[in-house]
């Protein structure tokens, strides 16, 4: 089947990641809850998708199933024409960090550690050498506004800051793709529109494809194309 929303004008080449007939359910009180039964989802390069809905629907399981963090029960990814599915975990870990930058709503930076220290962490794991790694950190830290506060401990900044180094450390591999999941849903509206602008900067110099789940309608509206899940199933969403 194929995805049923609408390619955007431009931004037609050859797809970034594609999910084909993905399910997933999950063991509830003894019975089965098949929360994703039918994802058909192709996101073009270079695009920016908002997953919209109710809580409860199924975006951050699917956004974790599209980041590869966790599994699905059927269907396949494929990401530039490479079959997910035959890979595994070590290669998928690798692959993550190549290719995958991910933002949460909660940020899991380490706290006890630097601005710098943690933007350095996926170049670092990803065997860069750590001057190199620092080099591209600090460039990422200037990217989204905080290089001044490169030094700091992560619990000495605030949330709108953290969050910043959270896209630092996202981006510092040059991903493909983007996954957030509400990421501004834990900041103050001055500070959330500062981040969502900030992510479609990005998304247009950087030229990474961006998929965020949010309640925000705001920063749905800024993106090419929005979905929701309904019965499983990705479909359009009007908002
Ligand atoms: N690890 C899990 N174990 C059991 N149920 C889960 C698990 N993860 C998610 N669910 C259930 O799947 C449904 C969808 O969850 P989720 O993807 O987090 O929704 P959303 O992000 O749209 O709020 C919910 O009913 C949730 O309780
Ligand atoms: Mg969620």
């Amino acid at each position: 089947m194929v995805d049923p929303t609408p390619v955007v004008p431009g931004k037609k080449e050859s797809p970034i990641l594609e999910a084909i007939a993905i399910a997933k359910s999950f063991a509830y009180d003894g019975a089965r809850i098949e929360v994703l039964r039918n994802v058909n989802l192709s996101i073009a390069k270079g695009e920016t998708l908002a997953i919209v809905g109710a809580s409860g629907i199924g975006k951050s399981t699917l956004l974790h199933i599209l980041g590869t963090l966790e599994k699905a029960d059927r269907g396949k990814l494929i990401f530039r024409g490479r079959d997910l599915s035959d890979y595994d975990e070590k290669r998928l870990a690798r692959f993550r960090n190549l290719k995958m930058g991910f933002v949460f709503q909660f940020h899991h930076l380490l706290t006890e550690f630097t601005a710098l220290e943690n933007t350095m962490l996926p170049a670092l794991i990803g065997g860069a050498e750590k001057e190199r790694a620092r080099a591209t950190a600090i460039e990422m830290l200037e990217r989204v506004g905080v290089a001044d506060k490169q030094d700091r401990r992560i619990n000495r900044l605030s949330g709108g800051e953290q969050q910043r180094v959270a896209l630092a450390r996202a981006l510092i591999q040059r991903p493909d793709l983007l996954l957030a999941d509400e990421p501004t849903g834990n900041l103050d509206r001055r500070n959330s529109q500062r981040v969502h602008r900030l992510l479609l900067e990005l998304n247009r110099d950087l030229g990474m494809s961006l998929v965020v789940v949010t309640h925000n309608l705001e920063l749905a509206a800024m993106m090419d194309r929005r979905v929701t899940i309904v019965e499983g199933e990705i479909v359009s969403a009007e908002i």
